[in-house]
């Protein structure tokens, strides 16, 4: 059986090599491998001093999450790093790539760090609901200090090598060959030992750490992980290492078997799974050098400023010049804002700008390999557009629409090359929102898919594969969630209890101060163009159209569902609101019930619930925890509760099917009830 740790002799000096392919993930053979080469090294006179290093393309980039979930296996990372420290040699982590979470723990239990200009170190655990476990909410305060040590934890930071070196998380940059440098660096440190135990946290004073403290809890949004850590963190400065490090493993084994951490696993594996599609396996991408995007609006200008930061070279088209000006500034003064705070330096602020052409004249696109539409919002329009794109755009290049609620297909019919027409469906703002829902069109061929999600893997997004269907999946399951908690209007809640609820729940804002931000009038627009389709006998719930009625279209004209103060931030609840929703009652002689904020929350997620079963059933959406990613990573839906499948699955069936024939009751005629049987199936 091959062991993926080797030793190597290189002399006198034991080189550890850890070969775990694809990321030397530290799972229980490679903490068994490890502790018998310590074994090894502490007990051959020949050998004076360690090296561990990574094989491939890095350190160990992480523990095996799949572990984590289940009781974890002998030898645990705690048991290695003490035989390090124990082991009477001194030991060289050489570290490369990534040295994340479990990885870089490993490297702290060692002597010294020295690491290869590419590499990210840091301690992830955070994000995933718990804490490092094997010592590192105790070492690391002791080689960079107590506040930085929380700031570091609290938010999962990866550091560069650069910065690593100046902050002390690594003692050294590596210049030439790595394992050569360790190796002569634990060689010449001719058997004296430098562990990070041995060393006392660097003192700070109480309003250093309490300040620290406060800041990470309030960016972390004060979950119990969180928490935690700085309460382990704070144990460095007052307790003997080995009580440090029994009570950090203590909560980091209560916090691994939460249902936080369990929601957090889930979306890491549901990232990953989102990116594997059966029909796409072993199809290339087109390449894409020159992304053309045409409109500088609101999402031109975004989609052009996250092309840019990718690397690309952008041509940005527009018909009208004073939009063309107005965009382009947008998108100057972003840089010359991030120079400003010193997030970008102004060379490399000059550089990407370098690569922006700006231009009125429509034959340049010829040259483009992909084209973004981001124009008006309206068929008939984006139709000549993509006319005209069909004439001027080179042969084989991708014409893509950044359509919200439009028919792709219809986009399409308007060239000869449907084949090569996708949706690339952005979020506002598009610069810094991570969802990109990638659509697939009837004739959509499946390079061109293959190059929407290479590309918005690039441009650092998130890309989810949805099917042609009016809204998308994002917009679908919004807009059921949005009815569902109109429904509550009616049946007794008022807008400022639904938003309390959902944003004790964890939402950033309630369905309701979201409308009032982005208006009212659209929903109103297309409610209005829907309304001689719609099925008579549907519950319709005629609220917001009262309020538009009322010139009440949200923020921009000081009110909607609340009231706005001009120039003041907060919404204030407005009677005259209480009053429509009392009449539009009583007009359906409906009697106020009391609703409770839990059930106000349970309605409101068996919604989006009942939404994605019928997507799911339809094909729209691939993988069902796709639906968690898109309302996590597009809708301020709380990372932390895993997303609405995720809240389904941990109800387990039987509950779910009481649960949505409850809602088909509640929510009277029209409602079509999904299968929940359809979120259950674990394809991801
Ligand atoms: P916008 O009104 O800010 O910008 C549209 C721009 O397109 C204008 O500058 C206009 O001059 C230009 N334009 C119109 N026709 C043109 C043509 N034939 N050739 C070249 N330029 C033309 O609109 P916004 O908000 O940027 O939206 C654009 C598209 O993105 C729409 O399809 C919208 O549904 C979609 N979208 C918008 C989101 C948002 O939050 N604003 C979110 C996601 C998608």
């Amino acid at each position: 059986m091959t062991t993926p740790v080797r030793l190597e002799r290189d002399g006198d000096i034991a080189v550890i090599v850890i070969d775990n392919p694809p990321i030397n993930a530290g799972s229980a053979a490679v903490r068994a491998g490890l502790l018998a080469a310590i074994d090894t090294l502490a007990h051959d006179a020949a050998l004076q001093a360690g090296v561990i290093i990574g094989a491939g393309k890095t350190f160990i980039a992480g523990s095996d999450l799949k572990e984590f979930g289940q009781p974890l296996q002998d030898p645990q990372l705690p048991a290695v790093i003490a035989a390090i420290e124990a082991c009477g040699k001194p030991v060289v982590a050489a570290l490369h790539g990534a040295a994340l979470g479990g990885g870089y723990e490993l490297a702290l239990g060692c002597d010294y760090r020295i690491a290869a200009p590419d590499t990210m170190v840091g301690l992830p655990e955070v994000t995933l609901g718990i804490i490092p476990g094997a010592g590192g909410t105790q070492r690391l305060p002791r080689l960079v200090g107590l506040p930085k040590a929380i700031a570091l934890i609290c938010s999962g930071e990866r550091v560069a090598a650069s910065e690593a070196l100046a902050l002390g998380l690594i003692d050294a940059v590596a210049s030439g060959d790595l394992r050569q440098q360790a190796v002569a660096s634990a060689r010449r440190r001719n058997g004296a030992r430098s562990l990070v135990r041995d060393r006392s946290a660097p003192c700070c004073t109480p309003a250093e750490l309490a300040a620290a403290g406060a800041a990470a809890l309030r960016a972390g949004r004060e979950r119990p992980a969180v928490r935690a850590a700085i309460e382990a963190v704070g144990q460095a400065a007052q307790a003997d290492i080995d009580q440090g490090l029994a009570a950090e493993r203590a909560m980091f084994q209560q916090l691994r078997l939460s249902v936080e951490a369990k929601a957090l696993r889930h979306l890491f594996f549901a990232e990953r799974a989102s990116a594997r599609h059966a029909a796409l396996a072993g199809v290339a991408p087109r390449p894409v050098e020159l992304i053309a995007v045409l409109g500088a609006g609101t999402m031109g200008a975004g989609i052009t400023i996250a092309a840019l930061d990718a690397g690309y070279r952008v041509l940005l088209v527009e018909q009208d010049p004073a939009a063309l000006e107005r965009g382009g500034s947008n998108i100057d003064a972003l840089y010359a804002d991030r120079v400003q705070r010193g997030r970008l330096s102004a060379e490399s602020a000059a550089q990407r700008l370098g690569k922006l052409e700006r231009s009125l004249d429509w034959n340049r696109l010829a040259a483009a390999d992909l084209v973004i539409e981001a124009v008006f919002e309206d068929l008939a329009v984006k139709q000549q557009v993509f006319a005209r794109l069909d004439a001027v755009m080179r042969r084989g290049a991708i014409l893509a629409s950044n359509t919200s609620y439009l028919d792709l297909d219809a986009i399409a019919g308007a060239t000869a090359r449907p084949q090569d027409v996708v949706g690339l469906h952005f979020f506002s703002p598009a610069n810094v929102m991570r969802l990109l829902e990638v659509v697939r069109g009837a004739a959509t061929a499946p390079d061109v898919l293959a190059t929407g999600l290479a590309v918005g893997q690039r441009l650092r997004k998130l890309p989810i594969l949805t099917g042609n269907a009016f809204g998308f999946i994002g917009n679908r399951v919004y807009a059921a969630y949005r009815r569902q908690c109109e429904f509550l209007l009616e049946e007794g809640a008022y807008p400022e209890q639904v938003d309390a609820a959902l944003e004790a729940f964890g939402f950033a804002m309630g369905p309701f101060a979201v409308a009032d931000m982005s208006g009212l009038d659209i929903a109103w627009r297309m409610r209005q163009s829907q309304a001689a389709t719609r099925d008579p006998h549907a519950r319709y719930v005629d609220i917001p159209d009262r309020l538009c009625e009322a010139g009440r279209l949200g923020r921009k004209t000081g009110a909607g569902y609340y009231r706005y103060e001009p120039g003041a931030k907060a919404r204030q609840v407005d009677p005259v609101v209480r009053d429509v929703i009392d009449q539009s009652r009583a007009a359906r002689h409906l009697a106020p019930q009391a609703l409770d904020d839990a059930a106000i929350v349970r309605r409101a997620l068996l919604a989006m619930v009942n939404e994605a079963a019928l997507l799911l059933a339809e094909g729209v959406a691939g993988h069902a925890a796709d639906v968690d990613l898109v309302l996590i990573n597009g809708y301020g839906f709380p990372r932390w509760e895993g997303g609405p499948v995720f809240w389904a699955r941990e109800r387990g069936r039987a509950a779910l099917e009481r649960d949505l024939d409850w809602l088909a009751l509640v929510s009277g005629a029209g409602f079509v009830r999904g299968d929940a049987g359809v979120l259950l199936q674990r394809e991801d």
